[in-house]
Parts: structure tokens; sequence; C-alpha cells
């Protein structure tokens, strides 16, 4: 199992190695792997942390952030992932023949008053450091509430396209992680097994498979689940196709990039606002209070201009941008307040769609704090989302420069595919 699923509460080798030290054991390749797949399931046995605790645990380990949080979470957050993880190091360490010696290696006869003295004044130039240092992350955390609201998704069901890799694939981790159940679509029957083998048996994760270049696929998988759409907070059709170096005037393969990219998503948005059998939507149940449910179309900030040697995906995604800003007004029309539409257009991110090499590498943002962003703003409710802000400024600002500019800048940062 991979230690990077669920970063709240897993951690790689180096912080493993860290941990050990605190705890003044040797690291342990085996135990680091036995480590790994307990914390994986952390996020299902546990309730999330929220507010300080949470933003506490998020930045990366070192020694003395270890040492710090492993002070404050006794006396403050007993559930935190750092007590969990120090908790379950320590438990699979002393199960270990040469760790369980290391750790009950202890002094004897007068020495033991030295340790002792040694031992208490540990803790209090540790609690020197401690509280003022937390004091500093509650004051930041305070300061910075307003603008970074998190989506707390505890309880939610959210259905996801395309959750094999990319950017899918961190959408449906970000959910797990936070708490919400999720319903993801791959596209085989063997990529389902395969993702499922990935994921701890706990993980609240219903896989479909589906082939969205075939026409009606997805509806019929979905018809088919058994899954009820009215029970799902959000539909995410993230699944996307692109032809790299494919030509623009070639029917085939700009067809096959609209029914992925396009059509894939009228056959869900079909779905998740009707009846779930395939018919007219059923009268609109009383959701007085109730926040809208929302489909989110994983759009493109490529939807704002041509690209060369992409065979009709910008298009695509201008379509969808569209498409899904009608679904709206019609959604609206139809059932007042009971659905809301966000369009993300994202910048760059690196995934299978994205040649990550030469000047693309310095524009692409970080995919799982892209995947975090789409959440929280679809929970918030805004319409538009496009992570990160700055490349959706730089495009507009290159749009300003007219088409020739666009088709120079274009060449270079994507150097066009020598001709077959
Ligand atoms: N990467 C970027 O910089 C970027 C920028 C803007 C927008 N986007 C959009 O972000 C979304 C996610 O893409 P990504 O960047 O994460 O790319 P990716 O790594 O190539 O992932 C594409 C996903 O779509 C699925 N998919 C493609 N064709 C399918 C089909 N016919 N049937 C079922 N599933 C299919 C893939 O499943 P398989 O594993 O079976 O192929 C995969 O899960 C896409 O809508 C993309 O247009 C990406």
């Amino acid at each position: 199992m991979r230690g990077d699923l669920f970063p709240l509460w897993q951690v790689d080798r180096q912080e493993y190695a860290l941990a050990c030290r605190h705890l003044g054991v040797e690291p342990v390749d085996a135990l680091y792997e036995r480590l790994v797949r307990h914390l994986a399931a952390a996020p299902f046995a546990n309730p999330p942390p929220t507010g300080l605790a949470r933003q506490l645990a998020r930045p990366p380990l070192s020694a003395f952030r270890l040492a710090r949080l492993d002070q404050a979470s006794r006396w403050f957050f007993p559930g935190h992932p750092v007590r969990h993880l120090l908790n379950a190091a320590l438990a699979l360490h002393e199960c270990h023949g040469p760790s369980y010696r290391a750790l009950s290696r202890t002094v004897t006869g007068p020495a033991v008053w030295g340790a002792m003295a040694g031992w208490g004044l540990r803790h209090l130039a540790g609690a020197a450091v401690t509280l003022p240092w937390l004091a500093m992350r509650a004051a930041a955390w305070l300061l910075a509430r307003p603008f970074a609201r998190e989506a707390d998704l505890r309880g939610r069901q959210v259905l996801i396209t395309g959750v094999g890799r990319g950017l899918g694939r961190d959408l449906m981790l970000e959910c797990l992680e936070r708490g919400a159940a999720v319903v993801g679509t791959v596209r085989t029957p063997d990529a389902a097994r395969a993702l499922a083998a990935e994921l701890p048996a706990a993980a609240p994760l219903r896989l479909l498979a589906a082939d969205l270049a075939q026409p009606g696929a997805l509806a019929a998988a979905l018809r088919g689940s058994g899954v009820d759409p009215q029970a799902l907070q959000m539909a995410v059709l993230c699944a996307g196709t692109k032809h790299a170096g494919a030509d623009a005037l070639d029917p085939a393969t700009v067809r096959d990039t609209v029914q992925v990219n396009l059509l894939a998503g009228v056959e869900l948005a079909q779905w998740f606002t009707g009846d779930g059998a395939g018919g007219a939507p059923g009268p609109a149940p009383d959701r007085r209070g109730a926040e809208p449910r929302r489909l989110v179309v994983v759009s493109s900030i490529g939807r704002w201009h041509g690209m060369h040697g992409s065979g009709g995906y910008n298009a695509s995604k201008a379509a969808l941008s569209i498409w899904a800003e009608s679904a709206e007004m019609d959604l609206q029309r139809r059932a007042p307040g009971v659905f809301g539409v966000t369009v993300v257009e994202p910048g760059l991110f690196a995934s299978g769609m994205v040649q990550s090499g030469g000047a693309v590498r310095g524009l692409l943002a970080p995919r799982r704090r892209v995947a975090a962003a789409i959440l929280d703003g679809a929970a918030a409710g805004r319409r538009a989302i496009r992570p990160p802000w700055w490349f959706a400024a730089l495009t507009w600002g290159v749009l300003l420069g007219g088409r020739r500019l666009r088709a120079y800048l274009f060449g270079r940062v994507k150097p066009p595919a020598p001709p077959a």
C-alpha cells in the first residue's frame, strides 16, 4: 500500500525515521510497511481532525514539529493524527525484538535519580518551547480562517468519474480523507479491481466500470448500479481525454474527445438530476433549507483558446463549459434551488494528460491542492473555479495579445510534434 494516499494521517519513510528517532528506536522497513497499512485505514476508523488540529497535521513533519506535536496532542488534541502515528509506531516496535530491547533499556541504582531529573528538565524545557509555538500557530490559524474555509464532507456521498488516476483519483482520496463516501467510475472492471486492491478495505468506496467513449455506457452503468442519485450531494465529471498530437481536422479523434469530455457529462447530469432509472425526474422532494445538490464539471482553462495538436480537446472543453451554464439555467427553471452547477477550469497540473518537461514544469500546480480547491469551491456553492488563480490570470493576459501571439507562445511552450 502507498504511503501517500492520506497525507493527513500517513507518513513517508523520512517522517517514519524521525518518529523512530523521537521514540528511541531504529527504523525497520517491514514495520514501516505495516505502519503505512495501519495509517491508511485511520481516516475510516477515526473522525477527521478539524480546526486547528487539522491545520497542525498538514505540513510535513520535522524533528522540531514532531516534538511539539507530541506534547501539544497529549494536552489538547487526543485524537490527533500524530498521536495515532506515535502510538502505532510504538506498538509495532514493542512487538519487534531488537526495538523492544532498545525501548526497555533502563538505568538502575542511584543513576535513576539523575535520569529522572534529566527527564523532568527535558519535559519542562519542551513545554517552554511548545506552548509559545502552539500559541503562534493558533494565532496564524485564526487570522487565516476567514480566507481558508475547508469543506467538511463528513456524511456526504460524492460521485466522481475517472478515479483510476490523475485528478479524479486525487478528488476521490481527498473526499475519503475528509469523511465522504465515494461512488467512483473507472473504464473497465479490471481497473476497478486494481484500484480497490490499492485502498484499505474499510474505505467507503463503490466502483463502477464504464467506457465513456461508448455512447450511453455511463448512463447504463449508473442506472444499473442501484445507486440512488438523490442520496448524492455532488457528482463530479472529471474523466476526460486528450488525443495528444492529433490534428484538429481528424474527425475520429475529435468525435471521441467530444463523446468523453462533453456527451458523457450530459449522461451523468441527466441521471444525477433525474429519478435514477433514466425516466423524467419525479416531483422535486421538499428540500426547504437543504443546500443544492451540485453537478461539478471539470473543464479546462484551455477552453478559452485554441491549441495545436490537441485534436479538438480545447473545443470540447469550451462546449462543456457553455453546456454547463445552459444546464444550470434549465435546472433552475425545472426545480429552483434544488441543483447547482460548478464549472472548473483548471490550469496545468501533472497527470497522464500533460508532458511535464521543459518550460511546462514551472507552470504545474500541485494536483492534490487543485483537487482540494475544487471540493472547497463546489461545497461553498461557487459557480466557477479556476485553480490556480495565477494561471487563469496568465492565460487571460496572453489572450489579450491576440491569436498570432498565442500561436507563437504555445509553439514555444509546447513544440509541435514532427510530421508523421
Ligand atoms: N492535467 C491538466 O493539466 C488539466 C488541465 C485542465 C483540465 N484537466 C482536466 O482534468 C480532468 C482529469 O484529467 P487528468 O489531467 O487527471 O488526466 P489523466 O491522468 O489522463 O486522467 C484522465 C482520466 O479520465 C479517464 N478516462 C479517459 N477516457 C476515458 C474513457 N473513455 N472511459 C472512462 N474513463 C476515461 C481516465 O481513465 P483511464 O485510466 O482508464 O484512462 C483517467 O481516469 C480531465 O477532464 C482533464 O481534461 C486537466
